[in-house]
C-alpha cells in the first residue's frame, strides 16, 4: 500500500514564553485532526510536540505537498493561534508568516517533513521532534545512522545495506541541491554537511533505488524567510527501520552524544541537543538547552500503531547528563564565542544595528 506521512508543525504560541504548549492549544489541535480523520481526508494521525513546538503527524493518500492537507495544517494552526490569543499565550501566531495560505505551505512559516512510501509488511519509523534549534541539527545523526560503521553495524555485517546509501543535501542559502553516494563520496559530503546552518541532508534513499525516501527531514529557515530573525526553526524528521534499513537502536544510538547545535537562548548560542522523554520536552534553563524526542510508530495500512517514547528509557540518563555538564560548561562563556553563535549567524538579530552605530568611528589602523 502507498502512503504518505506527513509530519507539519509550527509555534503558535508558548506557555510559558517558549518553554511548552498549554492544554487547550493541545485539544483544539487533536480536535482538528479527529475531524480530518472522520471525514476522511488523512487515515491516520497523532499529535505531537516539543517544548512550544505542536507537529500534526498524518498518514494519508493525497501524496507529498498536497494542498488539501497542507490547507488543512495552516487552518489548524490558525484555530490554534485563536485559542492561544484568547489564553494569553506567548508569540501566539508566531510562525504563520502570511496572512492567507495559498497552494501550499513553502514559504509560509509552518516546517514540513513528509514522504510518500510503499508501506512494508512491518514498517516501523522513528519521528524526532527538536525544539530550540535548526535544521541541520539533524545532520550529524543522520550522517551516523546511515553512513557511519562505528555507529550503525549493520553496514558492516548486512548484505542488503552493505553497498551504502544515497544523501540528497540541500544548500538553504544557495537554494541548490546535490546528491552524494556513500561510502564513496563520505569525505566530500563531510565538507558540507560539517557546516549544518548552510547545508542540510534533505533525504536519504537506498542505493540504486527509486526515488522513495528512507529518511526526511524539515528544512525550512525562517529568518530566510522573513528577512528578519523569527526564532529557530526547531526541526522534524521522518527515519524507517530495519529489514534493510539501520535497526530502531541503530537510529537512535547518534543521540547518546549530545552533540552541540546552533538554537538555544535567542537562537543565538550553541548548546548540546538533549535527548528527553516527552515528560521532559520543556526547555526552561536559559530557554533551553535544545532538545529532541523520539516517537515511535508501526505504520500498519496507514494507521499510526504508537507512539512509543523512545528516549523516556533509561539507557540515555547518561546522554542527559553529559548534556547538563556541556550546558553548564557552555554556559559559563556568557556572550562570547563559541557559545554565542559567530558573527556571520547574528545578522538577523543586533548585528546590523550596532554595526550601523559605529560606522563613523571605525578609523583605518596602521
Ligand atoms: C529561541 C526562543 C527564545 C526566545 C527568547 C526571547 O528559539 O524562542 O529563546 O528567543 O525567549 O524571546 P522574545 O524576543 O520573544 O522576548
Ligand atoms: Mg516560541
Ligand atoms: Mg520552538
Amino acid at each position: 500500500m502507498e502512503v504518505t506521512l506527513s509530519i507539519i508543525k509550527a509555534d503558535v504560541g508558548g506557555f510559558v514564553g517558549h518553554s511548552d504548549v498549554h492544554p487547550e492549544l493541545r485539544k483544539c489541535c487533536v480536535t482538528h485532526l479527529d475531524q480530518a480523520k472522520k471525514e476522511g481526508l488523512i487515515i491516520d494521525y497523532a499529535q505531537g510536540e516539543v517544548g512550544d513546538d505542536i507537529a500534526l503527524i498524518m498518514t494519508h493518500t493525497k501524496g507529498i505537498e498536497n494542498e488539501e492537507i497542507h490547507k488543512f495544517a495552516w487552518n489548524t494552526f490558525t484555530a490554534m493561534t485563536e485559542v492561544a490569543r484568547q489564553y494569553g499565550q506567548y508569540g501566539a501566531g508566531q510562525d504563520l508568516l502570511v496572512d492567507a495560505f495559498s497552494g501550499n505551505l513553502k514559504g509560509m512559516g509552518p516546517g514540513f517533513a513528509e514522504m510518500t512510501i510503499v508501506e512494508r509488511p512491518s514498517e516501523p519509523i522513528i519521528i524526532f521532534l527538536a525544539d530550540k534549534t535548526e535544521p541541520g541539527a539533524w545532520n550529524m545523526p543522520l550522517y551516523k545512522m546511515f553512513a557511519d560503521p562505528f555507529n550503525t553495524i549493520g553496514l558492516v555485517i548486512d548484505p542488503s545495506m552493505h553497498e551504502g546509501f544515497r544523501y540528497e543535501v540541500l544548500d538553504l542559502i544557495g537554494e541548490r541541491q546535490v546528491i552524494f553516494e556513500t561510502p564513496e563520496e563520505i569525505y566530500d559530503m563531510l565538507v558540507l554537511i560539517g557546516s549544518p546552518s548552510r547545508y542540510v541532508i534533505k533525504h536519504i534513499f537506498r542505493k540504486g533505488d527509486n526515488d522513495e525516501p528512507v529518511a526526511v527531514t524539515s528544512t525550512q529557515r525562517l529568518f530566510l524567510m522573513a528577512g528578519r530573525y523569527v526564532g529557530k526553526d526547531d526541526p522534524v524528521m521522518a527515519v524507517r527501520c530495519q529489514s534493510g534499513l539501520p535497526a530502531v537502536g541503530e537510529v537512535l544510538e547518534p543521540f547518546a552524544f549530545p552533540h552541540a547545535v546552533a538554537g538555544w537562548m535567542r537562537g543565538s548560542h550553541h548548546g548540546p541537543l538533549m535527548p528527553v522523554g516527552i515528560e521532559d520536552d520543556t526547555p526552561t534553563r536559559f530557554d533551553g538547552p535544545p532538545r529532541v524526542v523520539a516517537l515511535g510508530f508501526q505504520l500498519k495500512d496507514g494507521m499510526l500503531i504508537g507512539p512509543r517514547d523512545m528516549f523516556s528509557d533509561k539507557s540515555y540518563d547518561n546522554a542527559r547528563q553529559q548534556a547538563l555538564d556541556a550546558a553548564d560548561y557552555l554556559r559559563r562563556h556568557g556572550p562570547f564565542e563559541p557559545h554565542r553563535l559567530p558573527l556571520e549567524e547574528m545578522e538577523y538579530t543586533t548585528m546590523p544595528a550596532v554595526m550601523k552605530k559605529l560606522k563613523d568611528r571605525f578609523k583605518a589602523a596602521d
